[in-house]
């Protein structure tokens, strides 16, 4: 009796834990709140790293790292982990069903996988227009939102054999400081070019509290105010 009442503990344990752990869900839903970041993200490299595997595409810098620029790399799982989003992870870019909304490096990419904490974007965001009251950041960090940002960039652009990113693992990325110095990966710079990651767009600070990415202040006393769309 009692070990049967454990077990069906123990299964109720893991179905809740299987519910909270977020998944990813694609660029649509964040998008269609966040409009200004995403038409500004639109024009980024990374918004187009799926068309770099297509056959063609590329091509000098392809053979200068080896490949095979005629080959269609869309759906080789040695290239798509770096050129979509959340491979391999529940709600993640399948190559067999490509969809549009995980193509690319987005959102979720560089703020994680965002089933959870969007939920909680929407409740806070409606929280402040009615009755001006501010949320914890934390709870955002808690539902899996990504503030420190140079371990998932490093997961794709350190990530090769001799690397000074101690967590490399294959696939690597064929495009090493080795093959061209341009493609050495220096943080501090990346993460302000703007034209790589995304504009950025005024917060009303609806969060507040730990943990706040390094750069926020600097970023949003240069930044424009939002367009702000409904979420479809
Ligand atoms: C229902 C609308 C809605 C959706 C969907 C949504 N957000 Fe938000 N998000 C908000 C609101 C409202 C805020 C608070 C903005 C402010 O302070 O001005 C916010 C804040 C943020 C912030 C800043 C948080 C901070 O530290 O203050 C980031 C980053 C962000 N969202 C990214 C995303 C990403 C990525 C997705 C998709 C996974 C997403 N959002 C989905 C409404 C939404
Ligand atoms: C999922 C893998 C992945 C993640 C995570 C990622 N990137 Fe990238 N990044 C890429 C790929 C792939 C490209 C090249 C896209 C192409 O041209 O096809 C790229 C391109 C860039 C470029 C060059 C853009 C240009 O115009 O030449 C910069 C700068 C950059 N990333 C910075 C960052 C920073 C900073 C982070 C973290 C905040 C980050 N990336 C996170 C995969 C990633
Ligand atoms: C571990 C992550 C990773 C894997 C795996 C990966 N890439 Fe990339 N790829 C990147 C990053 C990061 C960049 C951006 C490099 C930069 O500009 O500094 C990139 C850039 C590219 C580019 C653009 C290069 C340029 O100079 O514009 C092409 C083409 C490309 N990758 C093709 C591929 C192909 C084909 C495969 C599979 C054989 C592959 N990648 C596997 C991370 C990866
Ligand atoms: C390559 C990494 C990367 C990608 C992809 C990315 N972001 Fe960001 N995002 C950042 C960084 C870095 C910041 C600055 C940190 C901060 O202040 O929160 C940021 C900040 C934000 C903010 C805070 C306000 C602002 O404009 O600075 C929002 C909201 C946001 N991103 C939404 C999105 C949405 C929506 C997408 C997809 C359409 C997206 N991001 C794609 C890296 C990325």
């Amino acid at each position: 009796m009692t070990s049967r009442l454990l077990l069906a503990a123990a299964l109720l344990l893991t179905a809740a834990a299987v519910a909270a752990a977020p998944n990813y869900e694609g660029r649509k839903k964040c998008g269609s709140c966040h409009r200004s970041q995403l038409e500004s993200w639109e024009k980024t490299a990374h918004a187009k790293a799926m068309d770099s595997l297509a056959p063609k595409a590329k091509a000098e810098a392809k053979k200068k790292a080896k490949l095979d620029p005629n080959k269609d790399y869309r759906q080789d799982a040695d290239c798509v982990g770096c050129h979509s989003t959340g491979f391999n992870h529940e709600g993640g870019f399948d190559p067999k069903e490509p969809s549009k909304y995980l193509a690319g490096v987005g959102c979720e990419n560089c703020h994680g996988p965002g089933s959870e904490y969007r939920l909680q974007h929407r409740k806070a965001g409606q929280a402040f227009e009615k009755k001006k009251q501010t949320t914890a950041r934390q709870q955002l960090a808690e539902a899996g939102q990504e503030f420190q940002f140079e371990e998932r960039c490093a997961s794709c652009h350190l990530n090769y054999e001799g690397s000074p990113w101690k967590g490399a693992k294959k696939p690597h990325t064929p495009f090493t400081p080795k093959v061209d110095k341009k493609y050495g990966f220096d943080y501090a710079k990346a993460v302000r070019n703007d034209k790589a990651m995304h504009e950025h767009f005024k917060l009303e600070d609806v969060f507040t509290g730990l943990p706040v990415p390094p750069f926020r202040e600097e970023f949003q006393s240069k930044a424009r105010p939002a367009v702000k769309g409904k979420e479809e």
